[in-house]
């Protein structure tokens, strides 16, 4: 396996373009491949994830161009999807498997959608269950729980069902599936969690109304998307928190990045970097499309430890590996609790955080659903050979601590990165001059 050798640096500075948003490029070519009409899409995350999210519309038969930094999509609706040939890869994506599984299971055709060893060791049981019970005919490994999941397209009803777990895979796999269903859908229970899917729908038409508890969404009298939505997805905050939290630990640094998504649902991060004292500027703040967009700027901070916990955690559950590299850099404690979703991300990120913030100096104490980090009151990691356990946002911590560890840091599988942000070695070289 390959690793990477890194030492910190004595400077940071930089202007940053963020790649864009993943979970809004997902969503973006699998919404505009059951509209009518054909769609424009800029600044598309051209990461591995997003790519096998196109490779599995072409497969089901949608017509997809990628050129010159731009993606086409041409809507064939709900009915128009082809029965593939072969089992569709959603490689090390979950956002693509889960998405597409609810699509599939309100259409007429049989698919199986498998991928990588890391994708196939995570629970489906979250997203089967809830499907099963609008009708859906779908199975998988260990009773339906792992892919490969196998699903038999069929008429579904609506019915409602009471989220456990604030997961936007789960709420859109639903979403997606009431499209084809014979009745309306409500949602209730854990419905905060990112909201792209519903924003991006209703700007298609679909008839989806949104109160404080619940979500009820009508399917289209015609299986298909109204419209189909054009767009420019704006900068992906999971990305930019890495570029914060280097500039907020680093001793001489500012970082700008620039055109972030600063949804209300994903913004967790900066409010967290803000209570712990991190010098954070916005500007620029505008709507592009249906989202809020603005250019973030952080500096040289004094951190202090802090406590993440309850509605916080999924408006920050994929920043939780970059906000532990904050922590260790900051004075005093930082508890994260009520984040036991961690365990089934790309890796256990309880365990591999846990695991690389010991390696690096650092004093911690996992928990079943988080863990307390003891801050060494300023960025004094020392360098160590750290696993990205095949987890792109595990590799991209580590990078970022590299800036500041004492001695040599090695990373190992830094390919990782492409899973998210394909020029993410790229840009940390740019900024470190
Ligand atoms: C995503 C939802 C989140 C997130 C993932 C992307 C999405 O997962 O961790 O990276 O695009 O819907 P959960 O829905 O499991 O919380």
């Amino acid at each position: 396996m390959s690793s990477v050798h890194r030492t910190s640096r004595p400077r940071l500075r930089g202007d940053i373009d963020i790649p864009g948003d993943k979970s809004i490029s997902h969503r973006a070519v699998i919404f505009n491949a059951v509209a009518t009409g054909s769609a424009r899409i800029t600044n598309f995350l051209t990461g591995a994830d997003c790519l096998s999210t196109i490779s599995c519309a072409r497969a089901l038969g949608v017509e997809v161009a990628q050129e010159d930094g731009e993606v086409h999509v041409r809507g064939v609706g709900l009915r128009g999807l082809r029965e593939p040939a072969d089992v569709l890869d959603c490689g090390n994506s979950g956002t693509t498997l889960r998405l597409l599984a609810g699509l599939l299971a309100g259409t007429s055709i049989f698919t199986v959608l498998t991928g990588d060893a890391s994708l196939r060791s995570r629970p489906q049981r979250r997203i089967v269950e809830p499907l099963r019970a609008l009708g859906a005919q779908i199975d998988g490994r260990q009773s339906g729980d792992r892919a490969p999941l196998a699903v038999r397209g069929g008429s579904l009803r609506g019915g409602a069902y009471r989220l456990p777990v604030a997961s936007a895979q789960v709420k859109s796999a639903l979403l997606l599936a009431a499209l084809g269903g014979s009745g309306p859908l409500t949602l209730s229970g854990r419905i905060d969690s990112r909201d792209h899917t519903e924003r991006m729908l209703i700007a298609m038409g679909v008839d989806l109304q949104i109160g404080p508890d619940e979500i009820i969404l009508h399917p289209p009298t015609h299986p298909v998307l109204p419209y189909p939505l054009s767009l420019r997805v704006p900068g992906d905050l999971s990305s930019a928190a890495f570029w914060w939290v280097a500039a907020a630990i680093h001793p001489d640094a500012e970082l700008t990045t620039l055109g972030v998504c600063l949804n209300p649902t994903r913004t967790g991060a900066l409010d967290v970097l803000g209570t712990m004292g991190a010098a954070i500027t916005i500007t620029n703040q505008r709507i592009e499309g249906s989202e809020p967009v603005g250019d973030v700027t952080v500096r040289s901070s004094h951190l202090r430890g802090t406590i993440i916990d309850r509605a916080l955690i999924p408006r920050l559950i994929d920043e939780i590996p970059i906000l532990a590299i904050a922590a260790a850099c900051a004075e005093g404690e930082t508890v994260v609790r009520d984040a036991q979703e961690l365990r089934a991300k790309e890796s256990d990120r309880i365990a591999t955080v846990a695991a690389g913030l010991t390696a690096l100096g650092v004093e911690v104490e996992p928990a079943h659903d988080g863990m307390t980090i003891m801050g060494l009151g300023g960025p004094a990691l020392c360098g160590a050979a750290l696993q990205s356990h095949h987890d792109h946002r595990l590799a991209m911590a580590w990078a970022v601590a590299s800036l500041v560890a004492s001695g040599e840091t090695t990373i190992t599988d830094p390919e990782s990165t492409a899973v998210s942000y394909p020029g993410f070695w790229e840009t940390l070289r740019e900024i470190e001059r």
